[in-house]
């Protein structure tokens, strides 16, 4: 595996991210520098986390001398509004050892809190101020994007959702290709509940390869981005290699039949209270 095996999707802001990065949700904050180190030899170019996971310290210690390496991390919910946002994203920026930030989303739109396109506000600061590379947003739904693209004329360059073979989110997909929003799928493998699943047991038998490798298979067929997490090597060297092999026409319908009307597993944005 290479460097360059990952392919680049481009963005609507004339940036671009690796198809495939790594999660750090619930990678313990004493083990998260090596996991990344780890990671970055394996060829991984992109790592996800949030002031949430309580570990951007130990990926910013994992990337340093790795600039090249993108980082995502999200602003918490207790952050929202302008000048908290602002002070959030100092410090995260200080834990990651990073001057510039290439994503920073928002983790949720808490509509209840009524601060989300404040928030966004600031984030629109940040990246004018070059201090942020590419500003996005996570777990919107239809009608928080249009909000925030309403009241400020800027898109988030990605949306980064729930989505896996049980929870395909084909309605909002559709939305974010209009408004040429990246989808970036969040638990793309439905945090290994799916993995047992005989259909794609079947598909993964037919290549030779391991049922969680043809779900992301799916996901980058799919045009998606996707960030599996894993603290073992062997898991995260076969997490991303998947672009040697091809899923065809009947297995990219059969693995689209997966979606469930009850297929969520986390929680839902328009009513989450935390
Ligand atoms: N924006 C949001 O609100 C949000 C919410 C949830 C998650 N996320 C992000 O999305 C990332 C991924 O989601 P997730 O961590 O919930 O779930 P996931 O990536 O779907 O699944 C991770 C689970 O699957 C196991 N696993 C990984 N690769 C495997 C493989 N090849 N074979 C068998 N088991 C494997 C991992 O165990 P081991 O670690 O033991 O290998 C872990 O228990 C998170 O880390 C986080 O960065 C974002």
């Amino acid at each position: 595996m290479t460097e360059h095996s990952i392919p680049r999707i481009p963005l609507h802001d004339g940036h671009s991210i690796p198809q495939i990065g790594l999660g750090v949700w619930q990678t313990p904050e004493d083990q998260t520098a090596d996991v990344v180190r780890k990671a970055i030899s394996l060829g991984y170019r992109a790592v996800d986390t949030a002031r949430l996971y309580k570990n951007e310290a130990g990926v910013g210690e994992g990337l340093e001398h790795h600039p090249d390496v993108c980082v995502t991390t999200k602003l918490w919910n207790d952050d929202q509004g302008y000048d908290a946002a602002l002070r959030a994203f100092d410090h995260s920026a200080h834990l990651l050892r990073r001057d510039v930030i290439d994503f920073y989303l928002i983790h949720w739109p808490m509509p209840h809190q009524g601060q989300y396109v404040e928030t966004w506000k600031a984030l629109i600061h940040l990246k004018k101020e070059g201090r942020v590379r590419s500003i996005g947003v996570s777990n919107f739904a239809e009608e928080h994007l249009e909000r925030i693209i309403g009241e400020t004329g800027e898109v988030p360059v990605l949306n980064q959702i729930e989505l896996h073979p049980y929870f395909q989110q084909k309605a909002l997909r559709e939305f974010h290709l209009k408004h040429h929003i990246q989808t970036e799928a969040w638990r793309p493998l439905g945090k290994g509940a799916i993995l047992d699943n005989p259909v794609i047991g079947e598909i993964a038998k037919r290549h030779s390869k391991s049922p969680a490798q043809i779900i992301l298979r799916w996901h980058v067929q799919n045009d998606l981005v996707v960030i599996p997490k894993s603290v073992h090597p062997q898991r995260m060297a076969e997490n991303i290699a998947v672009f040697d092999f091809q899923l065809n026409h009947e297995e990219m319908a059969q693995m689209a039949s997966l979606d469930r009307a009850d297929g969520r597993m986390g929680e839902d944005p328009m009513t989450v209270r935390f």
